[in-house]
């Protein structure tokens, strides 16, 4: 599980779907592995506000079909967040991960946050939506970015925003499964 692939999308075979196979594929084509972790397939719910985690900072207390990926997260080479946008902000089950990521960071003393994940890991975020202007959801893209990425200290080495979708899939986009290919290379170093 050296590339994690959080994917969001409900759909099998949708936008998101095709954009994170590629991803792996590249990554793949280093020889390294991958895993897409389909959110929609999994028993899983969000934080229960437990608070458990800021009194052992990186575990999170909940138990179920997701903890092991929390876990896995701390060993990984790289990390894929990818959802599509649903009612102007990133799709729910995205959401419910975000919520359990809480337990990823630590309290500073004095006030702030460290992350319990160590640095040196590669990131890479992918975003599909019907909208044409891919600059639409910035605010919330900078925002899931911020929570699942560098906020944690990872690296991030690529970025997908597949608008338009329903004029254009990305499964017939030869260019943008190319980008994502590639960064699933870079992903692998
Ligand atoms: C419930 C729902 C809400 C949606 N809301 C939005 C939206 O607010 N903005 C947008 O640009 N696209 C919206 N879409 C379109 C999806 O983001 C788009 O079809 C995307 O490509 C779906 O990704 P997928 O094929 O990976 O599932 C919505 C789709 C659904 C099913």
């Amino acid at each position: 599980m050296e590339i994690l692939a959080f994917n969001a999308s409900p759909r099998p075979k949708g936008n998101t779907s095709h954009l994170v196979s590629a991803i792996l594929e590249g990554a793949r084509s280093q020889g390294v592995a991958g895993k897409e972790v389909r959110l929609h397939d999994l028993n899983t719910k969000g934080c229960r506000g437990c608070l458990g985690c800021r009194k052992t900072p990186g575990i999170c207390h909940e138990q179920d079909d997701l903890s092991p990926y929390l876990e896995a997260i701390k060993n990984c080479r790289g990390m894929v967040i990818a959802t599509p946008i649903y009612m102007y902000r990133i799709a729910g089950q995205m959401k419910l991960l975000v919520d359990r990521f809480y337990s990823l960071y630590g309290n500073k003393e004095g006030g702030g946050y460290y992350s319990t994940v160590a640095p040196g890991k590669t990131y890479a975020i992918v975003i599909s939506q019907g909208a044409p202007d891919p600059a639409q959801y910035e605010r919330s893209i900078r925002y899931l970015m911020g929570m699942t990425g560098t906020g944690l200290g990872f690296e991030v080495v690529g970025k997908i925003i597949h608008a338009n979708s329903h004029v254009s899939p990305a499964e017939k986009d030869e260019a943008l499964l190319a980008q994502a290919y590639e960064i699933g290379q870079r992903m692998a170093k």
